[in-house]
């Protein structure tokens, strides 16, 4: 039998019976037997705001699925293009399509010279590189007018290759003009990771050539970062997705989102945390703080996982790799000892808080030579594919424009009073 649930309003005593369909029951039914009455859910704890058929999540078990892949044979075997791919087209691609793919995104890395001569060289000397990365990618809407055609399936497609394809350029682009470097034009002989670090760090040599060792780390970074369905970012990529507008513009409101310190900042607040620590020893000093209500413990904690975080055990063994080549990060023993510490810890324990995707990831790009106001940066290079795969998604559901409602608690009418007849 079906499974359903049954609901009564007590008022009137009248009742509905309501099927459970993927774990889920719909809102709008309940709405017949209880019209003006809503369902008051702040931050969405306890909302299913779509069906998708992208990423799979078990917070429970700690489980993370590409379009059914688990996300630990994909970091191990695939490549970020391959999986931006999978996440866009439902299906891993063949070698022929893949290399059209390889070949698409490759061309499309270049931006116009007016975005980084006119648009990025405007900023303040000292802007946060994230800060205009945001606006970067909301600009772009305005150098592809075809993009607001986004029922017709070739721009759809051409927006969704530049966005990717563009996305390492932008960041570059941002990290040079933030520290006084040169701007350096993308090299289509590397793959998409490399192409990237030759951006980031090429200075006078003919060709970049990336140490293989951190270009797949990074790769491998891009994979677990790519997707992880209704997040903040993606819900803002949806939420303005729905009202019509153009990629770009929904794009850069889902960036907005990630570059808080709860979502795409927390590896930028891990480091700084570690730094503030500062020692093994004060460790236990800093736990009790965070037990006390002083701040939390950053990298720590997510809305869904409630089991350790699959993404930050591939990272804790890519961070080894990559600081054989680069030198062990002097943060990571205060790292260690913090996770030993609070895993073994009462609060934590109890309210099943441990280390998250932004725990690790951190000292990896810190190892590597990023600087600390790239991270967030870091984050949306590759998440931009999850984005666009929602996005896509959302148009060919045809689903209607977000518009929640809300529980009104503020005044109820009263008459205006003129200025001169308020009491001070
Ligand atoms: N340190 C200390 N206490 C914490 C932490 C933490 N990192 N996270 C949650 N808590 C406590 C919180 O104080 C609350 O305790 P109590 O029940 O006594 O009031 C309880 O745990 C539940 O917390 P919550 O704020 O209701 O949980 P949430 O699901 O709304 O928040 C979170 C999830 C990720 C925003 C939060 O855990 C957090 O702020 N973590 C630190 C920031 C961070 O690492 N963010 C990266 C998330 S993973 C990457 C991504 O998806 O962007």
């Amino acid at each position: 039998m079906a499974e359903s649930i049954t609901i009564i309003d007590n008022r009137t005593g009248n009742s509905l019976e309501i099927p459970v369909v993927n774990g889920g029951i719909s809102a709008s039914e309940w709405q017949k037997v209880l019209p003006g009455i809503w369902f008051f859910d702040p931050g969405f704890v306890s909302t299913a705001s779509c069906e998708s058929a992208i990423t799979y999540l078990d917070g429970e078990k700690g489980i993370l699925r590409y379009r059914g892949y688990p996300i630990e044979q994909l970091a191990e075997q695939s490549t970020y293009l391959e999986v931006a791919y999978l996440l866009l087209h439902g299906e891993l691609p063949t070698a022929e399509s893949f290399e059209e793919w390889r070949r698409e995104i490759t061309y499309h890395t270049f931006i116009h010279e007016n975005v980084r001569k006119r648009f990025l060289d405007g900023f303040h000397y000292d802007a946060h590189p994230m800060g205009m990365f945001v606006s970067a990618v909301a600009a772009l809407s305005t150098f592809y007018l075809d993009a607001k055609d986004i029922f017709d399936p070739e721009s759809r497609h051409k927006q969704i290759i530049r966005l990717i394809a563009k996305m390492p350029t932008l960041a570059a682009a941002a990290h040079r003009f933030s520290v006084g470097m040169p701007f350096v034009y993308p090299d289509n002989s590397l793959d998409f990771t490399s192409n990237f670090l030759s951006m980031m760090w090429k200075i006078a040599e003919p060709r970049f050539d990336a140490n293989p060792v951190l270009a797949r780390a990074l790769d491998i970074l891009f994979i677990l970062h790519a997707d992880h369905e209704q997040n903040c970012s993606t819900t803002a990529m949806r939420v303005v997705g729905s009202s019509h507008s153009d990629p770009y513009s929904a794009a850069a409101a889902a960036c907005a989102a990630l570059y808080g310190p709860r979502h795409g900042g927390a590896n930028e607040a891990v480091i700084r945390m570690l730094t503030q620590i500062g020692s093994i020893d004060e460790v236990p000093g800093f736990v009790k703080a965070v037990k006390e209500g002083h701040g939390r413990l950053q990298g720590f904690g997510h809305r869904v996982y409630k089991s350790y975080d699959p993404r930050a055990k591939i990272i804790k063994r890519t961070a080894d790799e990559v600081f054989e080549v680069t030198g062990k990060n002097p943060l990571l023993d205060i790292a260690l000892k913090l996770e030993e510490i609070a895993l073994s810890d009462e609060y934590f324990v109890s309210r099943r808080l441990y280390p998250n995707v932004d725990f690790y990831s951190g000292l990896i790009y810190q190892a590597m030579g990023f600087p600390l106001e790239m991270f967030p940066v870091l984050f949306a290079i590759p998440r931009v594919s999850g984005w666009l795969a929602h996005w896509e998604e959302l148009l060919d559901e045809e689903a209607k424009i977000a518009r929640p409602r809300q529980l009104y608690i503020g005044p109820d009418e009263r008459d205006y009073v003129p200025m001169e007849r308020r009491g001070s």
